[in-house]
């Protein structure tokens, strides 16, 4: 979940977000704030060639999301620098296979999100950026498993090298009858 979301100044690092989160292996994201189409446009075109149906939602209640998350039996993940560091809560992080809900922020967080959440936890105790307390987050949850993520529906698909780009790409079959 992307809290405070402002189309004018936060249109590039929203989208990263989004970015990082489907291709770290997160299923969807929630954004509150501001409905900005932009966002909805920018990862649909990203799954439409690189594939996955990873989803965006916007909600104007995340506070409520939340807590209706919890009630599911979900867990809540608040990042912030302010947070007990991620190297000694990441063992206590107990998923035994219950949603996580993950938020970061942008501006400043009102405390009821520090309140709400189960563990709030700092990926190092300085500032830096959402994208990359989301990305370093995911990565030590999953223990790099996201490194074998593979999405079966891309267009394109990058064939790594050590120069230059090399790029297959798979058409739709047409069929004759
Ligand atoms: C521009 S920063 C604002 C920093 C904010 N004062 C805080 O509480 O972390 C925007 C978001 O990046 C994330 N962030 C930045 N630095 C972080 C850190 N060291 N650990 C975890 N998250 C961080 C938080 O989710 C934060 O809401």
């Amino acid at each position: 979940m992307r809290i405070g979301h402002r189309p004018e100044r936060d249109k590039r690092i929203t989208s990263h977000v989004c970015l990082v989160a489907r291709a770290f292996g997160a299923e969807g994201i929630y954004i509150s704030g501001a409905k900005d189409q932009k966002i909805c446009s920018t990862v649909k075109k990203v799954c439409e060639i690189w594939g996955g149906s990873f989803w965006v939602e916007f909600v104007s209640n995340p506070l409520k999301l939340i807590k209706n998350w919890k009630n599911n039996g979900g867990v809540v993940v608040h990042l912030t620098m302010y947070g007990l560091p991620l190297r000694e809560i990441i063992k206590n992080i107990c998923q035994d296979g219950r949603d996580l809900l993950i938020i970061v922020g942008g501006e400043k967080v009102p405390k009821e999100y520090y309140l709400e959440a189960d563990y709030n936890v700092a990926v190092g105790n300085q500032p830096h950026s959402e994208v990359s307390a989301l990305a370093i987050f995911l990565d030590r949850i999953n223990n790099g498993e996201w490194e074998h993520l593979t999405f079966s529906d891309a267009k394109l698909i990058i064939i790594p090298s050590e120069r230059g780009k090399i790029v297959k790409e798979f058409k739709e079959e047409k069929k004759d009858f």
